[in-house]
């Protein structure tokens, strides 16, 4: 079956729709009353857990915001799952057993994600049959640092000192389990286009811990591999790279369809960084939807005004959506972008 609204998956391709597409990051979430009232009456866990309910929840934003694009609900760090790590939200995640020595790394038993991660899957499968064709599903995961880093400090981290102290102090222990987590999240991605996801997206949400230097020598190799395996998969890749815009210069260098911004650039600037023939996808500081209506239209038009030097471009927040947002105010986000990208195309 065609989908319905196919304007996200064009830009993915490079085409540029008619309209500006647009979906927002975290756009399932607290800041909605539908999801808090889940949320009152099972755990986060369970939710995750529950195919059906992901599939409602997944659906929310849709209904409600009229993005163009659906992202799977669950979290990164549910992978764990095949390492037998349990991870508790207490709202900060918490792993109950993190691994910091060679010994703990050595003893790690490394299952097959299409086993332990079937839930997972289920939930694309749901989220597909209740989205039936009207946009497309994203489904995704953690980059290799970021997810290794939950795995080594055991919770959100500030300083970043465990993972990096062992990049410092044990490189080939870092290295050893960079390469076993970049081949379980191969696998683990593999399985959800499997079951049906229409583009995936890669979190690299702490790739800002690192300088850049370290990034390119210990990180952008697992990244790269994880890119290169996606492409063969047959669904777009998004890549999102996190804290720290001078990183975009090498993640550019990745063959990744789309490259997300953050807010820590101006978007003229970014696509200067990654050329006029990529894919860019963002980057409103999420917390400009804490400001006025006004303030909101203005930033969304200069953003959608910067995005026609792209190849093309997809609409974003710069970062997750604030839980303090009003749902109203993202929804006008939506209206704006798509109306301000479609009075203005000119000849195409
Ligand atoms: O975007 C979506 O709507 C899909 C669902 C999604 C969640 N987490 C749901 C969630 C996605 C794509 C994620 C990704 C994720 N999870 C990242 C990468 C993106 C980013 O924000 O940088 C990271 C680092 C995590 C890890 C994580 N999960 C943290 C640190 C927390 C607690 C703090 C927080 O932001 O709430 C979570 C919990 C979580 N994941 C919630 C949701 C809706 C809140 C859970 C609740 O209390 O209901």
């Amino acid at each position: 079956m065609p989908l319905q609204n196919e304007s996200f998956l064009q830009a993915c391709r490079g085409e540029r729709p008619a309209q500006t597409p647009i979906w927002l990051m975290r756009q399932a979430g607290r800041y909605m009353p539908e999801y808090r009232a889940i949320r009152s009456r099972v755990s986060f866990n369970e939710l995750c857990r529950s195919p059906e309910l992901c599939a409602e929840v997944t659906l929310q934003p849709v209904d409600f915001l009229g993005v163009d694009a659906a992202i799977l609900f669950s979290d990164i760090l549910v992978v764990f799952d095949a390492l037998g790590i349990d991870v508790r939200f207490e709202p900060s995640p918490v792993l109950s057993a993190p691994v910091r020595t060679e010994a703990e790394a050595k003893a790690l038993r490394w299952g097959d994600p299409h086993e332990t991660l079937g839930y997972v899957f289920d939930a694309v499968r749901a989220c597909k049959r209740a989205l039936a064709d009207r946009v497309p599903l994203i489904g995704f995961c953690g980059a290799p640092f970021t997810t290794l880093s939950y795995l080594v400090e055991g919770q959100t981290s500030r300083e970043f000192e465990r993972i990096k102290g062992m990049i410092f102090a044990a490189p080939a222990v870092f290295a050893g389990l960079m390469e076993r987590m970049t081949t379980l999240l191969c696998e683990y991605l593999r399985g959800q286009v499997l079951a049906g996801v229409d583009a995936l997206q890669i979190f690299d949400s702490w790739a800002g811990a690192l300088a850049p230097a370290d990034y390119r020598a210990h990180v952008l190799p697992h990244l790269a591999r994880l890119v290169d395996f996606t492409r063969g998969l047959g669904v777009p890749t998004i890549l999102f790279a996190r804290g720290n815009a001078n990183l975009l210069a090498q993640v550019a260098e990745l063959p990744a369809d789309v490259l997300g911004i953050d807010w820590s650039i101006d978007l003229d600037q970014a696509i200067r960084v990654t050329g006029p023939e990529r894919v860019v996808q963002g980057n409103l500081d999420p917390m400009v939807l804490l400001g006025t209506p006004a303030l909101v239209e203005s930033k969304a038009r200069d953003i959608v005004a910067a995005g026609r030097a792209a190849k093309a471009h997809i609409f974003n927040l710069g970062h997750g959506i604030s839980r303090h947002t009003d749902p109203a105010i993202a929804r006008l986000l939506v209206e704006v972008v798509h109306a301000a990208s479609a009075s203005s195309t000119t000849s195409a």
